[in-house]
C-alpha cells in the first residue's frame, strides 16, 4: 500500500494531525491484512512510525530520488525478507 500525498494545514501543524493520520492508516492497512506500506517523504519524519529506506530490502521506487527519502514498513513480521524489486504506484497516483 502507498502512503500520501500527506499535508496538514500550516495553522493545524504540529498539534499531531499528521500523526494520528499515519497512525490510524496504518492500522486499517494491519486490519486490511496488508503486507507492508511504502511512502516517499521526509526522511526525519516517517522513521518514528518504523519506515525506513526500502533500499535496505533492494526495493526501489520508479521515482529518480535520494534512496533516503523512499521507505518502507512491514506490517507483518519479516515479511520482505527475499523480496527485491521495483515499487510501482497504482495510475491513481499519476493524477498528482
Ligand atoms: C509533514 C506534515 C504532514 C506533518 O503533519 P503534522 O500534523 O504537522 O505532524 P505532527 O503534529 O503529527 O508531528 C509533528 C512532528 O513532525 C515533525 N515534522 C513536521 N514536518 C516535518 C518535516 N518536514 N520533516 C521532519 N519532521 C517534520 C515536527 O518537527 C514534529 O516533531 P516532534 O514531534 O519531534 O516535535 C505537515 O508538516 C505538512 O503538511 N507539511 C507540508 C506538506 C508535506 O511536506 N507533506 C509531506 C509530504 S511527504
Amino acid at each position: 500500500m502507498g502512503l500520501g500525498p500527506m499535508a496538514v494545514k500550516p495553522e493545524y501543524q504540529r498539534i499531531g494531525v499528521g500523526t494520528k493520520l499515519v497512525n490510524v492508516g496504518l492500522k486499517m492497512c494491519a486490519e486490511l491484512n496488508i503486507k507492508a506500506v511504502v511512502v516517499l517523504g521526509h526522511p526525519d519524519y516517517y522513521p518514528r512510525f518504523g519506515f525506513s529506506p526500502s533500499i535496505q530490502f533492494g526495493i526501489t521506487s520508479e521515482y529518480d530520488v535520494p534512496k533516503d527519502v523512499f521507505m518502507i514498513k512491514e506490517l507483518q513480521d519479516d515479511i520482505l525478507l527475499g523480496e527485491k524489486g521495483i515499487i510501482k504506484y497504482h495510475s491513481t497516483f499519476e493524477s498528482f
